[in-house]
């Protein structure tokens, strides 16, 4: 592809400026061992690279990193790695979503701060994903992204089994002493096999999908499991992409318009995606400029997309099946006619031409459009007295039988009280109740931890009771499962009414009419507003202070209100004589 004229190469202004800044400049790379000829005159492209022995599921991406330089220097680039934070999901307290936004800064700082023309984001992780998206969509600087692939499926005796889906299933077991802890430490011990991201369908799975229908990621490169030699393909092949991507100008800002969102949102309901993708998409949206994602398109969207991936925890399958079914671009070719096919992608052609032809492997893992898991909806918008910003259900994951429900109000003011009085007898609790969890939301939590799959009283589990509603303003795992209504805003910390629910309220669930409300007078609800008080925030300086003051709700993506919107790149000016 020939250079487009409009687009020379950022990464000239560093090494042509003021003779002392252009000696340092370049005696960072001469003392490295590289040769000027080696790096200047030829596209400097930055491996972003999100590895770390604290984010397990990235730990294999300093592999990946080596494949991506092979094909960048095949293609006459020049490869730099660089670090950038990671955020392990399990592991970094008290949660990953607390940071996402801090690691989406550090991506568009590094991009913009360095002498980069175009970047490969290396990502696998939950958070990792829309951080890096976050921060390259805000530099635009040109990009794509290869995410690390799922693990391959888990093994339990003679069961595939899932990291965590099967987790919070084999927990309800282990707690209502159906399993012993034996059982439990061999289930570990057999979970996580291999390199990779979690492998149901969960947030990591749900965002490397997505990215791809954004037009982020190579075409098929999503479900490839991370250990398959494939992944190492597509990681030399995105080395040479991104050296076509520079040549051709082509920015971020160019493949994630809002049609390109528009695919996105349709292949989360159609994969049966996580409801944190739902926060993710709203975020790297209003990283755009002109790219408009209300909450209420991923309903609108809804009704007319079917959900054909049968993957935990909507479905039966891991990612390792949904791969070898087709992938992606098997599900994309069904709902071919609901997609935005002229929509550009990273390897040049439309999504259209680059998912043509793509067929179903195994129609029982992948769905064909006549014989769909669920006709349509398989995430529905909820509104109403204890919503009125939204709030999200995953309706492919709940119990039909609770979809519409009306129950009485069990609360909890905090995840402490949750877990120290959850199996207290005392609380009376029944199966048709409502559990409610206040203070988990943005600014409450803070940063919104799953702590919205509220676990049931061990006394009902004992009684074979798998579900019950569940209301909060925090985020559940992609991974997780039932009748959970997530993301509620405005949340309770600020004053939203699930700060004012209290138990014994009768709480009406809707779904098919799209409504949660409780159902209090609106002269009652005022009394209690008047008495209610706001907790203090937890912390008041750095970046957890920074967090607190500044972090948007859940129907706005949650990032920090001033990382909104695009930063041009700077570029190397004279500093020096
Ligand atoms: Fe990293 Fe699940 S813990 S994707």
């Amino acid at each position: 592809m020939a250079r487009d004229e409009r687009a020379p190469l950022r990464s000239e202004s560093w090494w042509n400026a003021g003779a002392l800044d252009a000696i340092g400049h370049r005696s960072q790379f001469r003392m490295q061992g590289y040769p000027e000829e080696s790096f200047t005159g030829r596209p400097v492209i930055g491996i972003l690279n999100s590895w770390s022995e604290v984010a397990g599921c990235n730990a294999h991406l300093r592999d990946l990193a080596e494949h991506v330089k092979r094909g960048v220097l095949r293609a006459g680039g020049f490869p730099v790695e660089v670090p950038v934070i990671s955020l392990g999901e399990p592991i970094i307290k008290p949660t990953a979503m607390l940071y996402r936004n801090l690691m989406a800064m550090a991506v568009e700082e590094l991009i913009r701060g360095n002498p980069l023309d175009g970047v490969v984001l290396l990502a696998g992780c939950d958070k990792t994903i829309p951080a890096a998206l976050m921060g390259a969509a805000s530099v635009d600087v040109p990009a794509l992204m290869v995410t690390g692939g799922p693990m391959l499926s888990g093994r339990f005796r003679n069961e595939h089994v899932g990291a965590c889906t099967d987790c919070w299933r084999l927990h309800d077991e282990l707690r209502a002493e159906r399993i012993t802890q034996a059982d439990w430490d061999e289930f570990e011990a057999g979970m996580c096999r291999s390199d990779g991201h979690c492998s149901p369908m969960g947030t990591a799975s749900t965002m490397a999908c997505l990215t791809e229908a954004l037009g982020m990621a190579p075409s098929g490169s999503a479900a490839i499991p991370a250990v398959d030699s494939r992944r190492r393909h597509v990681a030399e092949r995105a080395g040479s992409q991104i050296i076509d991507l520079v040549a051709a100008g082509t920015r971020p800002s160019d493949i994630m318009t809002r049609d390109a969102f528009e695919n996105a949102i349709r292949t989360l309901h159609a994969i049966g995606g996580s409801t944190n993708a739902v926060i993710h998409l709203l975020a790297i949206a209003g990283r755009l400029e002109g790219v408009d994602v209300p909450l209420d398109l991923f309903d609108d969207l809804a009704a007319s997309t079917p959900l054909l991936a049968n993957v935990k925890p909507s479905g039966a399958y891991l990612m390792e099946d949904f791969y070898y079914a087709g992938g992606l671009p098997a599900v994309h070719a069904q709902i071919a006619d609901l997609l935005h096919g002229d929509a550009l992608t990273v390897s040049g052609r439309t999504l259209g031409e680059a998912v043509a032809g793509s067929r179903i492997v195994n129609d029982d893992v992948i769905r064909p459009r006549e014989r769909p898991l669920l006709s349509g909806g398989s995430l529905a918008i909820l509104r109403g007295s204890v919503c009125p910003d939204g709030a999200v259900l995953k309706v492919s994951a709940a119990s039909p039988g609770l979809l519409q429900h009306e129950g009485r109000a069990v609360v909890f003011g905090g995840v402490d009280e949750l877990h120290a009085t959850i199996d207290d007898p005392a609380l009376d609790i029944h199966p048709d109740d409502v559990l409610v969890l206040q203070n988990g939301g943005p600014v409450g939590a803070p940063g919104m931890p799953e702590y919205g799959h509220l676990p049931m009283p061990s006394y009902l589990l004992r009684q074979g009771v798998t579900d019950m509603v569940r209301i909060s303003d925090a985020r559940m795992s992609g991974t997780g499962f039932g009748t959970v209504i997530l993301h509620v805003a405005p949340e309770s910390a600020i004053g939203g009414p699930l700060a004012l629910i209290r138990t014994g309220d009768r709480i009406r669930l809707d779904t098919a009419g799209r409504r949660l409300d409780v159902l209090i007078g609106d002269a009652e609800l005022a009394e209690r507003r008047r008495a209610w008080v706001p907790r203090p925030h937890h912390d008041t300086r750095g970046y957890r202070g920074l967090y607190q003051r500044t972090v948007m709700q859940a129907n706005e993506g949650c990032d920090l209100d001033f990382l909104v919107g695009r930063s041009a790149p700077v570029r190397a000016g004279i500093t020096h004589g």
